[in-house]
């Protein structure tokens, strides 16, 4: 983690700390948990609060392409930022809980959503809402991948059974700070 990346997201924190929802940018070893099942050939992703853009650079790592990658931020102290740094990219200055009505693609065709918005600072209707919006393009198969800093899946279990999805923890790290855990969210299987 760079102090390219320390200094704004600081900035950003104390301007908005409940939004913001972490002091620090997430390091390098838990953002590669979090893009470790993406790779080129995933397809169009979308990423909610991008921040600094360290979950970007892993997918970027990953061999994403950014004309894949689209980025939604609500905080506009990130929005040059992540126009300066991912020039390729679709950047969006949007609350994630509209995505389903923003019409970003025509049908389904995105194979991974990254998200690292503080989701236990939401609303349940919000973090409802966001969930929706994100399963309204994902195909089938995709996932949802979501960082949390505790160790249980930050989706209530009445959200979870009510969109008909499941959660997996895909791995944890105590070398970030705070510790953090990533869940895997997918639709559960179809029953005949
Ligand atoms: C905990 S920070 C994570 C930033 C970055 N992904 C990282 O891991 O360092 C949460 C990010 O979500 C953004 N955010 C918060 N609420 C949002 C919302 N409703 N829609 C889109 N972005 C939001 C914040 O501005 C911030 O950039």
């Amino acid at each position: 983690m760079s102090t390219a990346d320390i200094l704004p997201f600081f900035r950003a924190w104390i301007r908005n700390p409940l939004s913001v929802a972490a002091v620090a940018p997430t390091g390098a070893t838990a953002s590669s948990l979090m893009v470790q099942g993406i790779t080129a050939k995933t397809g169009p992703i979308i990423e909610l609060g991008p921040g600094t853009g360290v979950f970007t650079r892993a997918l970027l790592k990953r061999g994403v392409k950014q004309q894949d990658l689209t980025l939604v931020e609500y905080g506009s102290d990130f929005i040059p930022l992540l126009q300066h740094r991912f020039p390729g990219a679709r950047v969006l200055w949007m609350d994630a809980a509209w995505l389903y009505r923003a019409q970003l693609f025509e049908g389904a065709p995105v194979g991974a959503v990254v998200s690292g918005l503080g989701l236990l600072t939401m609303s349940p209707e919000k973090v409802r809402a966001i969930l929706e919006g994100a399963f309204f393009y994902l195909r089938s198969g995709g996932a949802f991948y979501q960082i949390t800093y505790r160790p249980h899946c930050p989706v209530a279990d009445a959200i979870m059974a009510g969109l008909g999805l499941q959660a997996t923890c895909i791995g944890q790290t105590f070398r970030n700070l705070p510790p953090a855990w990533v869940y895997r969210i997918s639709r559960l299987p179809q029953r005949d």
